[in-house]
């Protein structure tokens, strides 16, 4: 099909809840997708940085295609192997305890909510139901997940919104300390590394504040690795970078590697709150989805990790030399770029000419590559920065 005539039944027949790019796939390869028209673009966004692994890698297509002439579904009825051995790798390697399974980011942490508000009503040392997330904190779209949320663009229009939840300020530390003494919460809920808000890594002492505060006062840390999860900061969790343990894990795009499948890790206090009847989702550890998954976590080895650093030290030192950058946030493969004279939607459309696709995170430029990029690819989606931003 055309260009245009697929243009044309998006018009017609798609809600647009997107403003889309002129980019029409046709196909893709390790990290070079190519339009229709055949103009080839580098893709250091990486579908909101779920396809990890790139486009067309093997041994997840292999595996993938063979779950799917094994069978695709079952229901959650019925045993399949995929998910129990995927959740098994992650709760070893997280060095928690048990895995639900979902379909994305929103879904697994309306979960998390759900895992802390049935502790902090029935099993926590007295009743207690609030939420303490973040400003300028992205959740997900449902809309207990939009009421998390710190970014009043998600919120407006859609109220009422699911009470009990309390915005905190980023990186102050004293005001969280006060949030707690007045609202009891049952939980904070945190990307460790904000995205859609700008693609900010907390500093390590609020990050220290909140374990203590949730340790002393019995508040479950629920940690959003949605984007930052997955091998995607440099090590497979970016907690281990903190040096914190949380009490549930919520996770979603790195893993599926361009198919829908998000979850929750929980820990020793949060492993068995939800009970048969509590929580459900038809296609949550759908073992399609999850065979794929198995290929991530196993292809996600130190040796990989450590690549992800020295591409992550490569791009941020080419970055840093460029003019118009003033600034560099985030972690491993999840970049936020400050930008003099220009916003990052601004520099997104310019690189979109030079073939590069990016995406804007609040005024920031953030760059989320599939984390198997090769160095070809690096050098010339840099050249192409370099031409916009030097
Ligand atoms: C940190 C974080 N949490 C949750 C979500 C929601 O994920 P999904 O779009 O898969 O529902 C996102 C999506 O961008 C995210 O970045």
């Amino acid at each position: 099909m055309d260009r245009s005539k697929i243009k044309k039944l998006d018009a017609e027949y798609i809600v647009h809840t997107y403003n889309r790019y002129d980019v029409v796939a046709d196909h893709a390869y390790r990290a070079t997708i190519t339009d229709v028209n055949g103009k080839e673009f580098i893709d250091l966004c990486s579908g909101y940085g779920a396809n990890s692994l790139g486009y067309g890698h093997k041994a997840w297509l292999d595996a993938v295609k063979a779950q799917l002439d094994q069978v695709q579904h079952t229901s959650n009825l019925y045993y399949t192997a995929p998910g129990p051995q995927l959740a098994e790798k992650l709760a070893t390697r997280s060095g928690l305890c048990k895995v639900w399974f979902a379909n994305s980011g929103g879904e697994a942490n309306e979960a998390a909510i759900k895992v802390a508000r049935k502790y902090g009503n029935t099993l926590a040392d007295h009743k207690k139901n609030t939420i303490i997330s973040l400003k300028k904190s992205f959740h997900g779209r449902t809309l207990a997940t939009v009421t998390a949320t710190g970014l009043a663009e998600a919120q407006e229009s859609f109220g009422p919104l699911v009470p009990g939840f309390v915005h905190a300020e980023v990186d102050d530390a004293a005001e969280l300390e006060k949030l707690v003494k007045q609202y009891d919460p049952c939980a904070f809920l945190m990307e460790l590394v904000q995205g859609e808000g700008g693609v900010h890594a907390l500093e390590q002492s609020f990050v220290d504040k909140a374990a203590e505060l949730c340790e002393k006062n019995d508040i479950l840390f629920i940690d959003d690795e949605v984007q930052v999860g997955i091998g995607r900061s440099g090590t497979l969790f970016a907690f281990e970078q903190y040096g914190i343990k949380p009490d549930i894990v919520s996770f979603a795009k790195g893993i599926g590697a361009g198919l829908p499948i998000g979850g929750i890790i929980c820990g020793p206090k949060t492993c068995d709150v939800l009970v048969p009847g509590d929580h459900g989702s038809t296609f949550g550890m759908n073992p399609v989805a999850c065979a794929g998954a198995n290929v991530v976590l196993d292809t996600i080895d130190d040796a990989f990790l450590s690549a992800v650093k020295v591409k992550s030290r490569f791009i941020r030192e080419e970055l840093a030399s460029m003019k118009k950058v003033t600034g560099l946030d985030g972690l491993g493969l999840m970049i936020g770029i400050d930008l003099e004279g220009m916003t990052g939607a601004e520099a997104t459309a310019r690189l979109l000419e030079e073939g590069v696709l990016t995406i804007p995170a609040g005024d920031r430029l953030r760059l989320l590559p599939p984390l198997t990029i090769s160095l070809e690819e690096t050098c010339k989606a840099l050249a192409a920065i370099r031409r916009v931003l030097d």
